[in-house]
């Protein structure tokens, strides 16, 4: 199994694994319309597995901090929608592409990553809680458990403090 760069000859089977991942078409609208709106500024990698074609896809996009009175404003990334094909999931593709994931944001020079998703998953790959370190979810009614943040840059994170902010387009979906 190898992880790669999404290209433009993989944007059906991801829409069609995303589809099947979630049972339901929302998610595979949004990766569509994240690379239309982003392009590059979106890091979109795929799984990709000898003789079984892709069997998975993750997606990462800008996303910023705004800031409280007294705090510095950061900019780093949102992770999701990550979706596997559903007969190899459990097989450690999800795990492969969001190690991937984080390491681009990470080279890229992202201070965080953050994402809403299931607290039991994402703390393995360094996801915490967000609320306690004072990062609030901007949507309401979200669990606050389900609202995490990995600290690529605990350095530059030390002073941050807010509300995150997801771009725009998660929300016309
Ligand atoms: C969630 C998902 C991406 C995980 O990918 P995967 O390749 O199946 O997961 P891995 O094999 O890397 O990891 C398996 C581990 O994740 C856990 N896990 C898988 N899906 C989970 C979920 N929805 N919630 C909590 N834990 C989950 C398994 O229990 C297993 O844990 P263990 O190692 O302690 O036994 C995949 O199951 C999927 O596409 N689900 C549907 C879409 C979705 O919910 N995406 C995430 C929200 S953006």
């Amino acid at each position: 199994m190898m992880i790669r760069a999404e290209t433009p000859a993989d944007h059906d089977a991801v829409r069609e694994i995303t589809r099947a991942a979630f049972g339901r078409e929302p998610e595979a609208k949004l990766v569509d319309l994240a690379r239309a709106k982003l392009g590059d500024r979106a890091i979109s990698l795929v799984a990709e597995q000898a003789g079984n074609g892709l069997t998975g896809h993750i997606l990462l996009t800008p996303a910023k901090i705004e800031s409280k009175a007294g705090t510095q404003e950061a900019a780093g990334m949102a992770l999701g929608p990550v979706s596997v094909a559903p007969s190899v999931q459990r097989s450690g593709i999800g795990s492969a592409l969001c190690r991937s994931a984080l390491s681009c944001a990470q080279a890229r020079g992202a201070p965080f990553v953050i994402v809403l998703g299931h607290p039991a998953y994402y703390p393995r790959f360094g996801f915490v809680p967000a609320a306690p370190l004072g990062i609030a979810c901007p949507y309401e009614g979200v669990p606050e458990a389900a609202f995490m943040i990995a600290r690529l840059d605990r350095a530059a994170m030390g002073g941050i403090a807010g509300t995150a902010r997801f771009d725009p387009l998660f929300e016309t979906v």
